[in-house]
């Protein structure tokens, strides 16, 4: 794992929407893996602005979001697909049929979440994952736990999980569905590439079980510091837990 530690929030999403620039130009069919949340609001507002100005381009690229909440289809406000239109996908060229999303509304989970590894597959795996980082160490709904399902799946969420997603909710977080559909830790590891991305002193103790804690499934993120080609890109609130700097 690398850690780059930069200022602030500001700092972290300028460093990554770099990061997702170069892969498009020296790949424009890239294959991209997508977190929704707080984390990567800056990510997309930069990603937007070099797109309107011509710094990045997007038509042949193809897009994988990492989870989707069970229950919601996609056109329902508060679903992670909303929220992607609203941040990224209605202001870039993408082409639709390269956005792909696990479909909450999907009435076989086992098998929409079977359809998703099997369209990753189809499209090369994926090059670069961005991913966020909860409080709790999860990745993706990984939530932390004695053992984790590698592929996507069927995943419950911590209570934590769900009072952190309330405000897409109106605040109420018994609004928030109870379960997600995501890409499992083995979804995310085959990436050929992953950036972690993490502000803010609520993540401080999740940064630093991630990158200097055992690798436990406890702390699902851990698991990254098995992969070769992680960088962790957080700013200074986010680093405080470091001690190896
Ligand atoms: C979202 C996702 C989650 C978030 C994490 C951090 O697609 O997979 O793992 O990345 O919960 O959320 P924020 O950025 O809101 O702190």
């Amino acid at each position: 794992m690398t850690v780059r530690i930069l200022k602030d929030e500001k700092a972290v999403a300028r460093a990554v929407a770099a990061r997702v620039i170069a892969t498009l130009a020296a790949t424009p069919a890239a294959v991209l893996g997508l977190p929704t949340g707080r984390t990567p609001v800056q990510l997309y507002a930069r990603l937007r602005a070099a797109h309107a100005a011509g710094r990045v381009d997007f038509a042949q690229a193809t897009t994988f979001n990492l989870d989707e909440f069970l229950g919601l289809p996609a056109d329902h406000p508060a679903s992670y697909r909303a929220f992607m239109e609203t941040h990224l996908f209605g202001h870039v060229n993408l082409s639709r049929h390269r956005i792909h999303f696990l479909n909450g509304a999907a009435p076989d989970p086992v098998a929409e979440c079977a359809r998703y590894e099997a369209a990753i597959r189809r499209a090369g795996g994926i090059d670069l994952q961005i991913l966020g980082i909860g409080a709790n160490g999860h990745i993706g709904f990984n939530e932390p736990a004695a053992g984790l399902i590698g592929d996507s799946h069927l995943a419950r969420l911590a209570p934590g999980t769900r009072r952190s997603n309330s405000d897409l909710f109106g605040g109420r977080v018994r609004a928030v569905p109870p379960n997600a559909l995501s890409m499992g830790v083995g979804t995310i590891l085959r990436s050929r590439a992953v950036v972690l991305v993490a502000t803010g002193a609520g993540k401080a103790d999740a940064i630093a079980a991630t990158v200097e804690g055992l690798v436990t499934t406890r702390v699902p993120a851990s698991l990254l510091q098995l992969h070769e080609a992680v960088e962790v890109v957080v700013d200074q609130a986010a680093a405080a837990g470091l001690t190896r700097r």
